[in-house]
């Protein structure tokens, strides 16, 4: 499609009528709007990119790090007492008062218990910690915590996906609530379900996490994306996770 054609595509899109948020029964998960040949790659451990990043991670794990000379391992001991902490987060954290992510979870601990400097995001060794934590999960269900804390924070982000903004002038329910199944230029408008993050995306060529998922989707409705990090986009995805309860964790997933 060429971009003009794209453009007019996009626009149709925003003239349809808002449906309500997607049924229970009919979630899914974006893996399912791919081709067979790249869910293939995702199922196969030894075929999925992300495995590279997994084995970085496990490294990671066990290295002891910063001025307390201590590794993830030394205090959390096997990777897999973590099992089911990706699947519900972001969760409050009383040091920020606020939710954090998983990514930001990781950062905390480097700060304060390793006492080494936090990694930027979409670091090789923040992408493959994560990877490797989030594994943990994989076939476990999405479970957001039942924390009041977090009612203010779920219903900004649950705000921020409704609202229209950019030069296009979309939300993101629009795509993902209303249009989710048509093809916008050679893509498939998945429902956004963060069932794989971090993901391997074949457009990248790298392991990215759902913040740069979010910032590719606030770039194409050609609104300003905010930095790393942002308040707006752990709001953001805990309100997907919400949105995506119960549906299992694929991490690291595979997508076009
Ligand atoms: C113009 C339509 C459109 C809008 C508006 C849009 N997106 Fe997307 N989004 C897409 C498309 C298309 C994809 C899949 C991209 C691909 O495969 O190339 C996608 C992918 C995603 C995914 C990845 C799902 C997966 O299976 O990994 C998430 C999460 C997401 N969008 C969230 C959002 C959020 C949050 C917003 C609002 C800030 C938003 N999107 C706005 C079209 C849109
Ligand atoms: C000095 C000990 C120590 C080290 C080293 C450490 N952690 Fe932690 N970590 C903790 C403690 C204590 C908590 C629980 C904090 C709390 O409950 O709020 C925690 C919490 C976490 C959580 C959230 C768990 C949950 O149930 O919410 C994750 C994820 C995590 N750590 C990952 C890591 C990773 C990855 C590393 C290595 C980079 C690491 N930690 C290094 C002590 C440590």
């Amino acid at each position: 499609m060429k971009p003009r054609a794209a453009l007019l595509a996009v626009l149709a899109l925003a003239a349809t009528v808002a449906r309500a948020e997607i049924p229970e029964a009919e979630r899914r998960s974006g893996y399912h709007d791919m081709g067979p040949s790249v869910q293939a790659m995702q199922d196969d451990d030894a075929a999925n990119p992300g495995t590279l990043w997994l084995l970085q991670g496990e490294a990671l794990w066990d290295r002891r790090q910063g001025a307390a000379a201590k590794s993830c391992a030394d205090c959390h001991g096997a990777a897999s007492g973590l099992a089911g902490v990706a699947a519900r987060y972001p969760a409050f954290s009383g040091v920020s008062s606020r939710p954090i992510d998983l990514e930001q979870r990781i950062n905390l601990c480097r700060t304060d218990n390793q006492k080494a400097d936090a990694w930027a995001y979409e670091s090789r060794e923040l992408l493959s910690l994560s990877a490797y934590v989030a594994r943990q999960s994989r076939d476990l269900p999405i479970a957001p915590p039942a924390d009041p804390r977090l009612a203010p924070f779920l219903a900004a982000g649950a705000d921020l996906f409704a609202r229209r903004q950019g030069q296009l002038n979309l939300s993101c329910a629009q795509c993902h609530d209303d249009n989710h199944g048509k093809k916008l230029a050679a893509a498939t408008i998945p429902q956004a379900h963060p069932t794989g993050y971090p993901i391997y995306r074949l457009e990248w060529q790298s392991l990215g996490s759902l913040q740069r998922r979010l910032r590719n989707c606030l770039i194409g409705m050609r609104a300003e994306p905010y930095a790393y990090g942002a308040p707006e986009y752990v709001d953001l995805e805990l309100y997907l996770m919400s949105r995506a309860r119960g549906m299992p964790l694929e991490a690291p997933g595979v997508r076009p």
